[in-house]
């Protein structure tokens, strides 16, 4: 297993093209879904696309990408989480997509922490943000849990837009200085 990092309860590891039906599954629940693009994707986009994409980024950013999360005690298979370059130099998002099973057990938290700590630690980065809709409220919770704090409210045209939208996207961000000092 290609290991990428591991905290007390989980271990990140890099994706293989074996691992379509596992991101298949984690789509197809409309909860999971509900702030991304509010419906299952499907099973084509995700061999053709999704899992390619994923495996093409550990070649252009071999220190980057999206991780499969495991449950150390079991194995079993928890989702993702993402470390992703932006278009700022030194400054990576971070985000997470779990199973259904696997929330409201402080898992996000705990992999969002370890990957902020990954970003300034070793990647010497010198800015980490997250964004999610305005009206995802898990998401902001874990991302104030992790460190991260609310930098912007913004908003972005969609075509076809969610239920919530209107309400606008979040941005939040933590600096290397303030989590150094432990803000
Ligand atoms: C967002 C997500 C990763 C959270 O995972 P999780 O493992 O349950 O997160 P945690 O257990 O670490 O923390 C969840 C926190 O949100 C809080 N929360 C839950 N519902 C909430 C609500 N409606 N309003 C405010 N806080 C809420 C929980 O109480 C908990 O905080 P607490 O520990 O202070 O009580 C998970 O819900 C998920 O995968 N959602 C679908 C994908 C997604 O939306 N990803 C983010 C896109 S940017």
């Amino acid at each position: 297993m290609d290991t990428y990092l591991e905290t007390e309860r989980l271990v990140l590891r890099r994706f293989t093209a074996g691992d379509t039906d596992l991101l298949v599954e984690l789509d197809s629940d409309a909860e999971v879904m509900r702030y991304l693009t509010g419906e299952p994707t499907p099973r084509a986009e995700i061999e053709q696309k999704v899992l390619p994409e994923i495996l093409a980024r550990y070649e252009t950013h071999p220190d980057l990408g999206t991780f499969a999360a495991h449950e150390q005690s079991t194995g079993q298979f928890l989702g993702w989480f993402g470390l992703q370059p932006t278009s700022e130099a030194g400054t990576v998002d971070v985000g997470y997509r779990l199973n259904r099973s696997a929330w409201g057990r402080g898992y996000a938290t705990e992999g969002t922490r370890a990957l902020i700590d990954r970003a300034f630690n070793e990647l010497g980065m010198a800015r980490v943000i997250a964004d999610t809709m305005a009206v995802n409220m898990k998401s902001r919770r874990v991302m104030v849990k992790a460190g991260l704090r609310f930098v912007r409210l913004f908003h972005v045209h969609f075509d076809d837009p969610l239920p919530g939208t209107e309400y606008g996207e979040v941005e939040y961000a933590i600096d290397r200085s303030a989590w150094e000092a432990g803000l």
